[in-house]
C-alpha cells in the first residue's frame, strides 16, 4: 500500500514488488521490464485504467504474468467528459469564466463572446472503440451527424475525417503508430472553424504543433484531457485562450473510480485463486 502523494517512486516500486503475488497500479507506474525482472513470484498485474502504455505487455508475457485492465466501467464517464469539453470549448464557457473572475466582464452586447454550434455539424471520431461509440451515440442527442476512422482502414480515412469535420474527438490507445498522429501535417488539414478534443492519451497530438495551429487560427480551439508529459502543460498552450485545459478527468467520477478499482481488485482475487481474470488485456 502506497499513500505517498502522485506515483510510487520507480526504485521504491521495484524494491517492494520482489516479495509480492499480485500488483494494482495506476497508469502512471512505469511497469516496464526492470520491474517484472525485479519481481519472480508476480501472477498478476491489475493496472487501473483502460489504457495500459505505461505497462511493457512483451515482458509480462515473457514472464507469464497476468496482465488486466479496466474497460468498460469508465465508457460512459469518459464519454461524458468528452462531450462536456466539446460543449464547453464550442460555447467559450471557460474563457467566459475567466473574464468574468478578473473583472473583465462589462455587460451584455449582442455580439459578446459568439461561440460556435453543433446542431448540424458533423463529429469526427478518431478510433472506434468502446469510448469512441458512446461519444458517437451521445451526439445525436446535439443533432451533430458522425464520421469515423478507425484501426485497419474502418471508416472514413483519417485525412478526410480531417477535412471535413467541425469536431475531431481521439479515442485511440496509445501506441508507436498512434503517437504523434496529430502533428502539423494534421491539423492543417483540418478546416479553421473545426475544433479538437482528446481524452485519449496525450502523446497521440503534438502540443507543440497544436499550439502552432492554434495560434495561428488553423483550428478555431482544441481540449485537452491529457498531455504529453503529465502534469506539465506545454508552456505556450498555457497562454491561448482557444484552449480548453482539464486536468486528466476523464474516469473521475466517484462512481467509476469506485467501479475501477472493484473490478482490478476481482482481477487479482481471480488469478490467486487459479481462475481466469475477468478482464485480461487483448
Ligand atoms: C484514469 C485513464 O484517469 O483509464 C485510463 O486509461 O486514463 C483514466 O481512466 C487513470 O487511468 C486512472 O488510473
Amino acid at each position: 500500500m502506497y499513500d505517498g502523494d502522485g506515483p510510487m517512486p520507480a526504485d521504491e516500486l521495484r524494491a517492494r514488488v520482489r516479495d509480492k503475488d499480485a500488483v494494482v497500479g495506476m497508469f502512471t507506474d512505469p511497469i516496464d521490464k526492470a520491474f517484472f525482472d525485479s519481481a519472480p513470484n508476480l501472477k498478476i498485474v491489475a493496472t487501473v485504467a483502460v489504457g495500459y502504455n505505461n505497462i511493457d505487455v512483451a515482458s509480462a508475457r515473457s514472464g507469464g504474468v497476468v496482465v488486466t485492465n479496466t474497460p468498460d466501467v469508465l465508457t460512459d464517464s469518459t464519454a461524458d467528459l468528452a462531450w462536456a469539453m466539446i460543449l464547453a470549448m464550442t460555447r467559450r464557457i471557460a474563457e467566459g469564466d475567466r473574464l468574468v473572475r478578473r473583472g473583465g466582464w462589462i455587460g451584455w452586447s449582442f455580439d459578446f463572446m459568439l461561440g460556435s454550434e453543433v446542431r448540424g455539424k458533423q463529429l469526427g471520431v478518431i478510433g472506434f472503440g468502446r469510448i469512441g461509440r458512446a461519444v458517437a451515440q451521445r451526439a445525436e442527442a446535439f443533432g451533430m451527424r458522425v464520421e469515423h476512422a478507425g484501426r485497419g482502414g474502418a471508416g472514413m480515412s483519417l485525412d478526410r475525417l480531417l477535412n471535413t469535420s467541425d469536431v475531431v474527438s481521439l479515442h485511440v490507445p496509445l501506441t508507436p503508430d498512434t503517437r504523434h498522429l496529430i502533428d502539423r501535417r494534421a491539423l492543417a488539414r483540418m478546416k479553421r472553424s473545426a475544433y479538437l478534443v482528446n481524452t485519449s492519451r496525450g502523446p497521440v497530438v503534438d502540443e507543440e504543433a497544436l499550439a502552432w495551429a492554434l495560434r495561428e487560427r488553423l483550428i478555431a480551439g482544441a481540449a485537452l484531457d491529457v498531455y504529453e508529459n503529465e502534469p506539465t502543460v506545454h508552456p505556450d498552450l498555457l497562454k491561448l485562450e482557444n484552449v480548453l485545459l482539464v486536468p486528466h478527468l476523464g474516469s473521475a467520477t466517484t462512481e467509476t473510480r469506485t467501479a475501477m478499482a472493484d473490478l482490478a481488485v476481482e482481477n487479482v482475487l481471480a488469478v490467486l485463486a487459479g481462475k481466469p481474470p475477468l478482464t485480461p488485456i487483448p
